[in-house]
């Protein structure tokens, strides 16, 4: 494989034609609890459409065989589809170079390896890490793990009344001390779309190296690393309508290069012995063992997917849907929204006055509606909402103002039967 080379979409984006999608994910025409399913959770984890399916059913019929080890052709295959994969998260997110694209095991393992393997090493006691109020506990608990172990310190900026980060506190907070920041581009509680380049442009103008944690962005809008130039972007396979198992941890090669390697196994060595262990390149140094083989062959079906209809097209008919589905359940009596923000993608949280966002969760499995209730990974955003926890509809590509009615008409229901 040369560093720079590509590999064209195979196919051009149609016109967005949502009945054809949902067409192409079998679990939609199932049910739950004896109702039609309306799936409102992608932001957990998205379904999958029959490309992916097929695709990991495919290797395991077909080409499976373990990678980069056997000489014989079915290996060869296998390494050959894994390694296209490879190519192609490379050109969705446009990234300069291949060995750029190191595969995890979400994006969580991305964050932790970052962490430890670059952040870590040159940190000192009083040293501090600059993350968001709206951070996932991914985005947080790696940095507290090794600030802890160091004697520096996790600083969060502030998020406003509307669930806006405040770009000015937060400017304020990159001191003499910041070693890192890390920040979410998109919230998967506030459906806050964070100016990412501007982050990009402050830390920049201070020398400080930035993680974009884009796990609920590459879904929803373009991503293109090398016009962020962000030092690090990671992302999950499961939550682009891939399968769950696999990570994205995008990192600049200079970085990646100089890092040392995360975990010790197979694949990360170039030479083993007793006497002393030298490493692989990047971006093998940092994928010991057997990898999920079939499922990064299905993330490059999963893109391809997404690809073929287009990511703007799928951030419009998003957009759409979240602009209907602000007015409706708006109309909810006692309904609070949390995160009004003014750039905003696919979430809608809310609390219903007299309700545990549990029983919420519960009355709606009962119409075969699904939402995530709780604290959704993020604890510490729910303290400065000064809620426990709340309830959250989440779309993807294959909602519908329909399944928004029904989301509206049972929180009508539960809104009567609880005040
Ligand atoms: N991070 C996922 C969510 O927001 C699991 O639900």
């Amino acid at each position: 494989m040369s560093d720079t080379a590509t590999i064209e979409p195979r196919t051009k984006a149609p016109a967005f034609d949502v009945g054809a999608i949902r067409a192409e994910f079998p679990i939609l025409a199932t049910e739950m609890q004896g109702r039609p399913l309306v799936y409102l959770d992608s932001a957990a984890s998205t379904q999958k459409p029959k490309a992916v399916i097929d695709a990991l059913a495919h290797v395991y019929a077909a080409d499976y065989a373990n990678i980069h080890r056997g000489i014989y052709d079915l290996s060869q295959r296998a390494s050959a589809l894994h390694d296209e994969a490879r190519h192609k998260v490379q050109r969705f997110i446009k990234a300069q170079d291949w060995r750029e694209i190191v595969f995890t095991r979400n994006a969580t393992e991305a964050i932790n390896l970052v962490a430890q393997c670059f952040t870590a090493p040159d940190l000192r006691a009083g040293d501090e890490i600059l993350v968001t109020e709206m951070e996932h506990h991914a985005n947080i608990v790696p940095w507290q793990m090794i600030a802890e172990a160091k004697g520096a310190k996790v600083v969060p900026a502030p998020v406003t009344e509307v669930g806006e980060l405040d770009l000015e506190a937060f400017e304020r907070l990159i001191g003499p001390k910041t070693r890192m920041i890390a920040v979410v581009w998109v919230s998967n509680v506030l459906g806050t779309v964070n100016p990412v380049a501007e982050i990009v442009a402050l830390a920049k103008a201070r020398g400080v190296p930035v993680l974009i944690d884009a796990a609920q962005a590459v879904q929803h809008l373009p991503v293109d690393v090398q016009a962020l130039d962000a030092d690090f972007i990671v992302f999950s396979a499961h939550k682009l309508y891939g399968p769950s198992g696999v990570g994205v941890l995008w990192g600049k090669a200079a970085h990646l290069d100089a890092m040392p390697p995360y975990q010790g196994g197979g694949d990360m060595i170039e030479r083993v012995s007793f006497s002393g262990t030298t490493w692989n390149e990047i971006p093998f140094k940092f994928e010991a063992g057997t990898p999920d083989i079939a499922g990064i062959i299905a993330l490059g079906a999963a893109i391809d997917f997404v690809e073929s209809i287009g990511i703007e097209a799928i951030a419009r008919h998003e957009a759409e849907l979240l602009a209907y589905g602000t007015r409706a359940i708006q109309q909810v009596p006692g309904l609070r929204l949390i995160g009004t923000a003014h750039e905003k993608a696919s979430v809608l949280t809310f609390t219903l006055e007299g309700a545990h966002p549990q029983d919420i969760g519960m009355l709606l499995d009962l119409d075969g509606i699904a939402i995530r209730t709780g604290h959704h990974c993020a604890m510490p955003l729910h303290e400065r909402f000064g809620l426990n926890a709340s309830a959250r509809a989440s779309f993807g590509i294959y909602n519908t103002t329909d399944d928004i009615d029904a989301l509206t008409r049972s929180l009508h229901r539960a809104a009567g039967m609880f005040q």
